[in-house]
């Protein structure tokens, strides 16, 4: 499990390969079990395979390379009807995504977590195009696939960071 960790990168190049849909909805169970304030569970998904607009979406989004080849993305959407107080979709949207990312490598397969919110351009761009209801607001755009490109552990742990009882 910590090897997962420790090995998922940003992998913004794929292999010409589908992803199967059982593991796609494995991915997206993965995602449901993150904790969420008060266990409101305020997301929904958008799994976007069609290659046009796949096209759209990347011209939406400034930093967007791993759209070109990725073969599926999912875009995680906060509801700001569900939520328990005004913006915890943001933190429980981010364990969404992270937990997305994480599954995905478990189960052999690559991810890059590009950020919507806190562009508010891109998340009225992606609200118009995927006409969203007003509750709902784009948070996170994974690419999902079989990575062509390798990326080394890097060395993170840095004691500095941590404070033991007072700053
Ligand atoms: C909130 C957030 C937003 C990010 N947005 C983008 C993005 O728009 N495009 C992109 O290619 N990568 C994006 N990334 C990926 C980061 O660049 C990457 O996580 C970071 O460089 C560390 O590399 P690693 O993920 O390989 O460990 C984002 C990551 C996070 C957590």
């Amino acid at each position: 499990m910590l090897d997962t960790i420790y090995d998922r990168r940003s992998i913004r190049k794929y292999l010409d390969k589908p992803v199967d849909e059982k593991t796609i909805a494995e991915i997206l169970k993965a995602g449901m079990y993150a904790p969420s304030a008060v266990n409101k569970q305020p997301w929904h998904f958008i799994v976007i395979t069609e290659k046009t607009v796949m096209r759209d979406i990347k011209n939406l989004h400034p930093y967007a390379a791993s759209l070109e080849t990725a073969p599926v993305a999912i875009m995680v959407c906060g509801d700001t009807a569900l939520e328990f107080a005004p913006n915890f979709y943001l933190t429980d949207c981010a364990a969404v995504t992270e937990n997305i990312l994480l599954a995905a490598k478990w189960l052999g397969l690559d991810t890059c977590w590009m950020g919507i919110y806190p562009w508010e351009k891109t998340i009225n761009e992606f609200s118009d195009y995927f006409k969203l209801p007003d509750n709902i607001k784009p948070y996170s755009l994974i690419a999902v696939g079989y990575g062509a490109e390798k990326k080394e552990r890097p060395e993170r742990f840095d004691v500095s960071k941590i404070h033991v009882n007072k700053w």
